[in-house]
């Protein structure tokens, strides 16, 4: 299964003048790519805190007390905020409950829809070109090393060729890159002046076909296919007559003759075709013109040049180049794989070490020598970098200092609930009314905390068992697919220019997208010109403009109607197929995510109380918090009174020491009131933290509301999926 996202032990609190909220008790869920993960609480449960901690955007009281979340080899939670800006949005997006807190009120909605596309693209090239040369340099240095065929001089030349031609591609995708902005920027240009003429705008005519005249000319590209370039030709020499033709001065009641108004819907037509012909493939062309072939299209055409140029480069360079590049590839998995296996022993003794005893010093030295060794035994030709041992140094030294901090700050938080306890007593005997409470401890259990060293260490090791068992499988030639996709993906993002004119036609697009009729006109409307339905569709719309691969809906359709709502989760899980998108769905009403959940994970004070599929969660509910959730449930189908969750969530300051849910369930036990419950496995895909899961418990029947309702969804399904 592939994680795109993991979070790992999680913990976050608030300072308060109260004393510390503890509002996410260490959690942990995998999203995987492609699917989605609905997190499911009552309000105050910590989801929105789960997801902030995510994006990096809690507030400033907040202390993450622990944990990791690992995305694309790095732990958002240790990287800096220049790293983190990339992320967010660019790949993690996130969309609120209301959606007028993302909207800025006076800026029209076209524009905030741009903006994020403008801001982002200028990094994004920079960021490409450092991509390509650094895996470039890594696999040339493979190649060599691999000593299969092929000598280091004729690599060396190789790998310049491949540069150069890359360099070249770039070189003549930029100007196409910009003809192509120009014909999208006259394509709505020409439509604005259409939709003035109609709406009596008394636009100035003969200023507009001057700067068509210009913006033609711009256009012209020795990649436009001969159809168009000709009729470009004509289209140009028509408007600069009627340019001359028209009268100087801007015109009240403007009025188009025929033949303008022919001339200009032939511009939008012809532009519209210029933006849709084949695209060139310049990665190709780069090579077929380096070694001085003819590249033109002329009387030839995009499809066929493509096809040529692919001949060519296969036949006197990539066979040969991917043939290196196989050994190369094979050198450096199976480098990296005896690597895995050296390391294995050593993790084992790892885990030794720190179930001993040791100072923080040998600790720490004895992490280094680890850690420095878990380089060498990461394939660094993996193009989608697996975290855990991306991450492995800065996890282990994170949970070692952790360990320590709280062995440091354990003498004075004892001394301190000692000293405040005494004083309490002494009044309580002596008769005082005593008003106040003292402050619990916050004595960190220190064996969890030398497990959490312990388990990054076993977490690299599990996952280098499972790679090396997986060794046999790994397919070289789809790496090599891989790696060159990538190269071309790379060259290619180096010259895509988001001018202001693209970014327009992007947006409207994405306004379709989105389901925003006559998103032309909408464009230049102000948020309080849409409904509330609307709005969201808006904030989906800017969430997109970057094409995240994560998206984050922290209750998005909580404040709409409930035909609206459908709507939007609806639009939601449309966009999750076609952009293969990942989505954390996050909701306080289970039954918004019946028809869109992959999986579930059930939220309660804090802490994941039940985790499994959305078939886990909804035909075979274990924890009594789940069981209430899916009792409170509107239900179109029954008229059955809901059974409201009685009492409320516990004060997060003073989290019980039992199971969190034990004053309100009435199947607690006395152990749900004196410790907490570990996680039960209840299958591979489903677990629970009650108490009730233990071998020894009583055994419970369901509640019969929901056993009535799970048959009800048995036979509305008939066999099919919720
Ligand atoms: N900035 C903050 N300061 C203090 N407490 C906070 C802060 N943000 C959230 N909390 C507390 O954290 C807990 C979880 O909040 P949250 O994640 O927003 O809940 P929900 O599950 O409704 O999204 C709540 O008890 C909330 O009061
Ligand atoms: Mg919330």
């Amino acid at each position: 299964m592939d994680k795109i996202l993991e979070v790992k032990n999680l913990k976050v609190s608030f300072r308060t003048q109260g004393g510390t909220v503890k509002a996410v008790r260490d959690i942990s869920f995998d999203l995987e790519r492609g699917k989605t993960l609905a997190i499911v609480g009552e309000s105050g449960s910590g989801k929105s805190v789960t997801s902030k901690a995510i994006l990096g955007i809690l507030a400033g009281n907040s202390i993450i007390e622990g944990g990791e979340i690992l995305y694309d080899g790095k732990d958002l939670l240790s990287i800096t905020e220049d790293e983190m800006y990339k992320i967010r949005g660019d790949k993690i997006s996130m969309i609120f409950q209301d959606p007028l807190s993302s909207l800025n009120p006076i800026v029209k909605i076209g524009r905030q829809i741009t903006e994020a596309m403008l801001l982002k693209n200028k990094a994004n090239r920079k960021e490409a070109r450092n991509e390509f040369n650094s895996l470039l340099k890594i696999l040339k240095s493979n190649m060599i090393a691999a000593q299969g065929s092929g000598s280091e001089a004729e690599i060396t030349e190789m790998v310049k060729t491949f540069d150069g031609f890359a360099t070249l591609s770039t070189k003549l995708e930029m100007p196409y890159n910009d003809a192509m902005a120009n014909a999208e920027e006259i394509k709505a240009s020409v439509e604005d002046l259409l939709f003035m003429v109609e709406k009596k705008q008394n636009p100035d005519v003969r200023e507009k076909l001057t700067d068509y005249v210009l913006m033609l000319q711009k256009v012209q590209n020795e990649f436009i296919e001969d159809e168009h370039a000709a009729k470009l030709t004509e289209l140009l020499d028509k408007c600069k007559k009627e340019k001359d033709s028209y009268p100087k001065k801007a015109q009240e009641n403007v009025t188009l003759s025929a033949s303008l108004e022919k001339l200009l819907n032939d511009t939008v037509k012809l532009m519209d075709d210029i933006i849709n012909q084949p695209r060139p493939n310049f990665f190709r062309i780069g090579y077929y013109k380096l070694k001085g072939k003819d590249c033109s299209i002329k009387g030839k055409g995009v499809e066929k040049l493509n096809e040529e140029a692919l001949a060519f480069l296969n036949d006197n360079f990539m066979n040969h180049f991917l043939e290196l590049e196989d050994n190369g590839i094979r050198y450096s998995f199976e480098n990296a794989l005896e690597n895995k296996k050296k390391l294995l022993p050593k993790l084992e003794g790892a885990k030794k070490y720190y179930e001993g005893s040791f100072t923080k010093a040998e600790a720490k030295s004895y992490a280094k020598t680890l850690a420095d060794l878990v380089p060498a035994s990461i394939d660094q030709l993996e193009i989608n970098k697996d975290s855990v041992a991306y991450t492995f140094r800065t996890s282990l030294n994170k949970a070692i200092d952790k360990y320590f901090s709280a062995q440091k700050t354990n003498p004075k938080e004892e001394a301190r609930f000692a000293k405040q306890s005494a004083k309490r007593e002494k009044l309580i005997a002596k008769g005082k009314n005593v008003d106040w409470k003292v402050v619990p401890k916050s004595v960190y259990d220190l064996d969890e905390l030398k497990n959490n060293i312990i388990h990054v260490v076993t977490r690299l090791e599990d996952k280098y068992k499972a790679e090396i068992a997986a060794a046999e499988n790994f397919d070289v030639e789809a790496r090599g697919i891989e790696i060159v996709d990538f190269f071309k993906a790379k060259a290619s993002q180096v010259v895509y220019k988001v001018t202001k004119a693209m970014a327009k036609e992007k947006a409207i697009k994405l306004m379709e997208e989105v389901g925003i009729h006559e998103p032309r006109r909408r464009y230049n409307q102000y948020p309080f010109e849409f409904s509330g339905g609307m709005r969201q569709r808006i904030v989906i719309a800017i969430a997109l403009a970057a094409n995240p691969d994560i998206l984050i809906c922290d209750e998005p359709t909580t404040a709409l109607d409930v035909t609206i709502q459908a709507q939007i989760l609806e639009l939601i899980n449309q966009l999750k197929v076609e952009r293969n998108l990942s989505v954390i769905f996050i909701t306080h009403d289970l039954g918004v995510v019946a028809n869109m959940a992959d999986e579930i994970a059930v939220m309660y004070a804090g802490k994941i109380v039940e985790y499994g599929t959305a078939q886990d969660i909804f035909y075979d509910p274990r924890h009594p918090y789940t069981w209430a959730l899916l009792s409170s449930m509107p239900d179109l189908d029954t008229s059955d009174k809901l059974d409201a969750i009685p009492g409320t969530p516990p004060n997060m300051i003073y989290p019980p020491v039992g199971d969190a849910f034990a004053d309100r369930n009435k199947y607690a036990m006395k152990i749900d009131f004196e410790k907490q419950p570990p996680m039960f496995k209840i299958s591979d895909t489903h677990m629970a933290a009650t108490w009730l899961l233990h071998p020894n418990a009583p055994k419970v029947e369901i509640p019969k509301i929901i056993t009535d309702r799970i048959a009800r969804m048995k036979q509305k399904s008939a066999g099919g999926e919720i």
